[in-house]
C-alpha cells in the first residue's frame, strides 16, 4: 500500500460504492430506518477493503472451487497464538482456543455454559447493545454497574461493582475491553481492581476484546487473562480478526479459555447448538490477516485517528454545544448532544431526516446513552466532511 495517506490517490481515501452489495450498513438503512438516501455512520464496519493478503486468501479458496465443510489447520491455530504474542505479549496455547461464528453467539453460549436460570449477569452500561439481552435471552437477571462519566472521561465504578458482586446469585461479569461505545482501554490498575472483586466473589469474567487491536497507542491494552493466574483460570476472552481487518461478514471468531473445566463446559453448549463447524472463508481470511495484515492495520489506524481528530476539531470549532468523547480505541466516536435539550427520539429523527445522517442511537447502549449518538469514522474522509457540513447546516436551520 502507498504509505502516504495524505496523497488523495491513497486507497483509504477512495469512496467505494457499497450500495446493492448486501451491506447492512448501506443497504439496510431503508428497511431498518426507512430512509433511501442518508450517510450511514452507524454499525461497526469500515468502508475500506480488507487487506490484500486476506482477499488473496479468499480468492484462493474460490479458485479451488470446493466449498465443503471446513476444519481449522494447525497453521491457522498457530497464526492466532502468534498474533496474540506479537501484538499483546500474551502467551496463548492453541489448545485453549475455541472457534465460534461470532462473538455475540459466544457471549450467549457462555451464559448458558457458566450460569443457571435466575443467576445475575453484570454489565457496565453504556455498553454494546447485545450485552443487554444476555440475561433475558436465557432466563437470567441483568444487573447494571453503570460507568461513571465526568463530562469528558468514563471510568468503572469499582465500589458499586463490589456491592453487586456480593450477591449470592452474581455469577458472571461481562467486560467490554476496550469498551464500546465510550472507547476506553482499561488500565492495568482498573483490570486488577476488577480481578480482585471477581476472585473474592467467585465471578467468572467474560472479557469481550474484539476491539483490542484497534488501540491508537500501542501497548495500552492488556488482555484480562494476563492480569494474574486467577484471572486467566476464571475467564473467557473473546477475540476475532473481524473488527480489526473488516471481515465481520465471515462470522469467524476465536475465544480463549485457559481453564479445561470452563472450556469443556463451553464446548458442550457449542456442540449442543451444532455450531462447532467453521466458515471456510473465515479460516483462510483470519490466518492471512494475522500473518500478513499488520502493515494494512497500521495505515488504517493512522487514517482513522486523523478522521477522529478531524471530526472532534470540526465539532469543537463549529458546533461547541456538542461534546465528543475521544476514544483510546475503536473507530467509534461517542458524542454528547444533551446540551441541545431535545428528547432523545426527536433528536434521532432530526439527525436522520433533517441532517440525513444515520448514527447508532445512544439508547441502543442502554438508558445511560440517552442524549448521545455513536458515530463510525472508519470511512474515507470526504464522506465525513460531507456529514459534518450536513450536521452543521441542519443544526443552524433548527
Ligand atoms: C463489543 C462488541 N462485541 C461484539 C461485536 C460483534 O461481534 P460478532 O459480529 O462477532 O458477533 C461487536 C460489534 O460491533 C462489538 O462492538
Amino acid at each position: 500500500m502507498d504509505t502516504n495517506k495524505n496523497n488523495k490517490d491513497h486507497p483509504l481515501h477512495r469512496l467505494i460504492n457499497r450500495k446493492e452489495t448486501r451491506s447492512v450498513k448501506w443497504d439496510g438503512i431503508q428497511s431498518l430506518f426507512g430512509v433511501e438516501e442518508a450517510i450511514p455512520l452507524w454499525v461497526a464496519d469500515m468502508d475500506f477493503t480488507a487487506p490484500e493478503p486476506v482477499l488473496r486468501a479468499v480468492r484462493e479458496v474460490v479458485d479451488h472451487g470446493i466449498l465443503g465443510y471446513a476444519t481449522p489447520s494447525n497453521s491457522f491455530q498457530q497464526s492466532i497464538a502468534d498474533w496474540m504474542q506479537k501484538r499483546h505479549g500474551w502467551n496463548v496455547s492453541p489448545e485453549w482456543l475455541v472457534y465460534t461464528p461470532g462473538i455475540v453467539p459466544a457471549l450467549n453460549m457462555a451464559v448458558e455454559a457458566f450460569t443457571e436460570p435466575g443467576d445475575h449477569i453484570i454489565i457496565q452500561p453504556p455498553v454494546y447493545g447485545p450485552f443487554h439481552k444476555l440475561a433475558s435471552n436465557h432466563g437470567r437477571e441483568l444487573v447494571l454497574n453503570p460507568l461513571l462519566y465526568d463530562q469528558l472521561h468514563y471510568k468503572m465504578d469499582l465500589a458499586h461493582l463490589e456491592q453487586v458482586a456480593q450477591h449470592e446469585k452474581a455469577k458472571l461479569l461481562v467486560l467490554c475491553s476496550p469498551h464500546n461505545p465510550v472507547g476506553r482501554v482499561w488500565s492495568q490498575e482498573e483490570l486488577q481492581g476488577v480481578m480482585e472483586i471477581a476472585v473474592k466473589h467467585n465471578l467468572i469474567v467474560i472479557s469481550d476484546e474484539i476491539h483490542a487491536d484497534l488501540v491508537f497507542k500501542s501497548g495500552l491494552h492488556t488482555p484480562y487473562a494476563m492480569i494474574s493466574e486467577e484471572a486467566k483460570m476464571h475467564s473467557m476472552i473473546c477475540t476475532a480478526a473481524s473488527k480489526t481487518f473488516n471481515i465481520a461478514g465471515l462470522h469467524t471468531s476465536n475465544v480463549v479459555i485457559a481453564s479445561d473445566e470452563l472450556r469443556q463446559k463451553f464446548k458442550k453448549v457449542l456442540d449442543k447448538n451444532a455450531l462447532s463447524s467453521m466458515n471456510i472463508f473465515g479460516i483462510a481470511a483470519t490466518e492471512a490477516a494475522y500473518r500478513e495484515g499488520e502493515p494494512w492495520l497500521t495505515d488504517t489506524l493512522e487514517y482513522i485517528y486523523d478522521n477522529m481528530v478531524y471530526v472532534a476539531d470540526y465539532i469543537q470549532t463549529n458546533l461547541p454545544e456538542l461534546k465528543v468523547v475521544i476514544p483510546e480505541s475503536t473507530y467509534l466516536l461517542w458524542i454528547d448532544f444533551r446540551e441541545l435539550q431535545m428528547p432523545h427520539k426527536e433528536l434521532y429523527q432530526f439527525l436522520l431526516h433533517k441532517a440525513g445522517l444515520v448514527f447508532s442511537s445512544g439508547t441502543d447502549f442502554g438508558e445511560h446513552g440517552e442524549g448521545f449518538m455513536r458515530m463510525n469514522v472508519a470511512c474515507p474522509k470526504s464522506l465525513l466532511e460531507e456529514a459534518m457540513h450536513k450536521l452543521k447546516e441542519a443544526l443552524q436551520a433548527r
